[in-house]
């Protein structure tokens, strides 16, 4: 006879069937949660990125494309991601805010087609700075704080008179959200939000996105302005003072790796979290599938998943259009 364990608690009868389990679900993705990174250049055909594969440093053709079929499938987010000449790059990262710059007439191209996509821009020098930074470098290899702020809160005016939504600070200087959020409104931009990047890590997963930008440090490493992935009790004093200065929402960077500093904002704040599956997360992820290692479908949904669980509310992944059209049962 079989042994019968006098169980009270039995946890799996709430997972007996696909309706209970379904009915018991904590924890909802869609394709509205899913912003798309998307890599522009002024070539006219895309140049794949070796290390991405699928995605592309986009022309005006191609970029078009791209945004219809994440339309269609319910993505309705997008952060655009220039990589510029070194012809056009200088120590002060000016072509930043070159009103006929590659961003700004990226974004008018996308808002005449479609005036309710969400346009997020990216607020940092590095694609347009000589030294590959995201801030000033002086002489002494030092990153100039103030002086950064100066040229960000440009960078940041030329998005939004070009039409962005929402400008996305991933340059990690201290006081830039506040300086940005009153440039704004000091020129009527009250509606434009900010994003920002909140604990955002030095990183070795950001290595196949500046591959894809070219846009690495020339010297030295990000450690004076990014995060120490050792720290997650510093991302709460930048979740704070990022909320005194105005910021919309909070996004944490990378995504994967770092659950618990999603959890520990979503704990802390009451605005939205967003979080950023970075390019070396997306890396990981196509290697296995294509070699045939990992189920590429299943597992990308359970990533985007574990990532809303712990408390993200937005989704930065460059996988938005494809796990869009998983969701939405066309893919
Ligand atoms: C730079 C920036 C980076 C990313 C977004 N903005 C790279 C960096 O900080 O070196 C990384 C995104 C990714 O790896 O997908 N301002």
């Amino acid at each position: 006879m079989i042994h019968r364990l006098s169980l009270r608690e039995r946890p799996r009868r709430n997972r007996k069937s696909a309706a209970i389990r379904s009915a018991v679900c904590e924890t909802s993705l869609g394709p509205e949660r899913l912003l798309l990174p998307l890599f522009v250049h002024e070539g006219d055909a895309p140049v794949p990125i070796g290390s991405m594969p699928g995605c592309a440093r986009h022309s005006r053709a191609s970029l078009l494309q791209e945004v219809e079929r994440a339309w269609a499938v319910g993505v309705r987010m997008v952060a655009l991601f220039p990589a510029i000449a070194d012809a056009l790059k200088d120590p002060r990262g000016t072509g930043s805010y070159d009103p006929d710059g590659l961003v700004p007439r990226t974004i008018a191209a996308l808002k005449e087609r479609w005036p309710e996509l969400v346009i997020v821009t990216d607020v940092a020098l590095d694609p347009y700075s000589s030294d590959g930074h995201d801030g000033i470098v002086a002489p002494d290899g030092r990153i100039l704080n103030d002086e950064t702020i100066e040229v960000l809160c440009k960078q940041a005016l030329c998005q939004a008179r070009a039409g962005a939504d929402v400008v996305a600070p991933s340059d990690m200087m201290d006081g830039r959200v506040g300086a940005i959020r009153d440039a704004l409104d000091d020129e009527g931009f009250t509606e434009v939000s900010i994003l920002a990047y909140t604990a955002k890590y030095a990183s070795a997963f950001y290595g196949p996105f500046r591959e894809a930008l070219d846009s690495a440090p020339k010297s030295g490493d990000k450690k004076t302005y990014q995060m120490d992935p050792a720290n997650a009790r510093e991302a709460l004093r930048e979740a704070s003072l990022d909320e005194a200065e105005g910021a919309d929402m909070l996004m944490v960077k990378p995504a994967g790796p770092y659950l618990d500093v999603i959890a520990a904002l979503r704990e802390h704040s009451v605005l939205p979290i967003a979080a950023y599956q970075v390019s070396g997360e997306y890396a990981m992820l196509k290697a296995a599938a294509e070699r045939g290692w990992l189920d590429e479908r299943k597992v990308v949904l359970e990533s985007l998943m574990a990532i809303r669980r712990a408390g993200a509310d937005v989704i930065l992944t460059y996988y938005a259009r494809q796990a869009g059209a998983w969701l939405v049962g066309s893919g």
